[in-house]
């Protein structure tokens, strides 16, 4: 049998869903099995969209056009300006979600051969698109001591090489919740202008700021125009991660006439899922915005949580639906295997997903887990004890085992 090729084995299984099997299991046994490892939003589409959908009349469900019906760019576009976003319709490419946004942008910037700078712990599918599109992702590491920041762009400026095409700015950040400050994007715009380099920004999470926090969309660089590719998604904003529309917006028309190539080629994205969507794009600022409360009541649960278990010190997400911490374990992999097969609270347990997943460099993140916030607020609170047991649990049992 021939072998499978290289580009395969450089695709990571997801460390979100490869726990499934054992979360499975824990239920099977009875237990109650909170889900902190997913970022699936658990509150209900707005019936608004699912209104739309029903009440589409569509007779004939041919090929839309590669680049996206015109409705749904002109909705995007009209999204964008509500955030004093300044994207044409045609400079706006409708997309399989912000995941295919992603691969496209990879491929298009850098696709055989180039680097992307990426601050890691980052999205974990990054380094599956990467793969995808054949760029090798340089990790900038972050450590959760700073919260996850970086400060000025020494740490930038120490990966640059004469393959580097671009940085990619997941801003607010998944998997650390982290929102860069304005000193931490100029240095980006610095770096980018001085390097000659294109800036991804990913800024799907873009209305999750908390504490009163400024959003600051990496397009206001105006005089890098040219250098920016937006790639966003309606899945977690409005509730929708099934729908899979997103898209990617850049005002260079190179990048988007290439890009497009790439369109054409998987023809077309679902019809009916992009004009669903119309009417939350033109006026749904204030629906997504309004869950930016809901999320950060979750924060603060999740906060106070973690900070009651002995030898925690989490870090304080500043947006996003997620937090990363640092547990007194050795293994993370091993931690969450162990919750779901050997460990129960209270006819609970929890399904963690276990940092290594985010880095690109091997063997960090080791002792370190992401959470997200897809509970309501005491049931989170609840979660975060089930942990605190387990973390407790944990040392004796490693104890017992020596
Ligand atoms: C940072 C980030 N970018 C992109 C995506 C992909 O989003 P979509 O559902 O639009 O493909 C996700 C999904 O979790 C994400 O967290």
């Amino acid at each position: 049998m021939p072998s499978l090729s290289a580009k395969s084995a450089r695709l990571q299984e997801s460390p979100i869903r490869k726990l499934a099997p054992h979360a499975g299991a824990a239920e099977a046994r009875g237990l109650d099995v909170i889900y902190l490892n997913i970022g699936q939003p658990d509150m209900p589409t707005p019936p608004e969209m699912i209104a739309e959908l029903h009440g589409l009349a569509l007779s004939r469900l041919a090929y839309a056009p590669s680049e996206g019906l015109p409705r749904a760019r002109e909705a995007w576009s009209a999204f964008f300006s509500s955030w004093d976003i300044d994207f044409a319709p045609e400079q706006i490419l409708v997309t399989a979600g912000a995941s295919e946004a992603i691969t496209f942008t990879l491929a298009v910037l850098a696709g055989g051969g180039g680097e992307v700078l990426v601050f890691e712990p980052c999205y974990t599918n990054y380094l599956s698109f990467a793969a995808q599109a054949d760029v090798t992702m340089v990790p900038i590491p972050l450590r959760v001591e700073d919260g996850y920041h970086f400060g000025s762009e020494e740490r930038l400026l120490r990966r640059i090489t004469p393959r580097t095409k671009a940085i990619l700015l997941c801003n607010p950040s998944n998997p650390t919740g982290t929102v860069y400050t304005e000193q931490e994007l100029d240095a980006v715009a610095r770096v980018a202008a001085e390097h000659d380099l294109f800036v991804i920004c990913d800024e799907v999470y873009r209305e999750f700021v908390f504490d009163g926090g400024q959003v600051h969309s990496f397009t206001r660089y105006r005089e890098l125009a040219e250098r920016i590719v937006v790639v966003d998604s309606v899945s977690k904003r409005f509730n929708a991660c099934g729908v899979r529309i997103g898209c990617m917006a850049s005002r260079n028309r190179e990048v988007i006439d290439v890009a497009l190539r790439f369109c054409q080629a998987r023809l077309s994205v679902p019809t009916a899922e992009q004009l669903m969507v119309v009417p939350m794009l033109e006026h749904g600022r204030t629906y997504s915005e309004g869950l930016r409360g809901e999320y950060q009541v979750r924060r603060d649960a999740v906060f106070a949580g973690l900070s009651a278990i002995p030898g925690v010190r989490p870090h304080r997400s500043e947006g996003s639906f997620y937090t990363m911490t640092r547990l007194p374990i050795a293994s993370a992999e091993e931690f969450a295997v162990w919750l779901l097969r050997d460990f129960s609270h209270a006819g609970r347990t929890i399904c963690l997903a276990p940092g290594p997943g985010f880095y690109v460099t091997p063997g960090a993140g080791v002792d370190e887990v992401r959470l997200a916030f897809m509970y309501s607020a005491p049931r989170l609170s609840e979660a975060m004890q089930v942990l605190g047991a387990a973390v407790e649990a944990y040392a004796g049992a490693a104890v017992v085992d020596r």
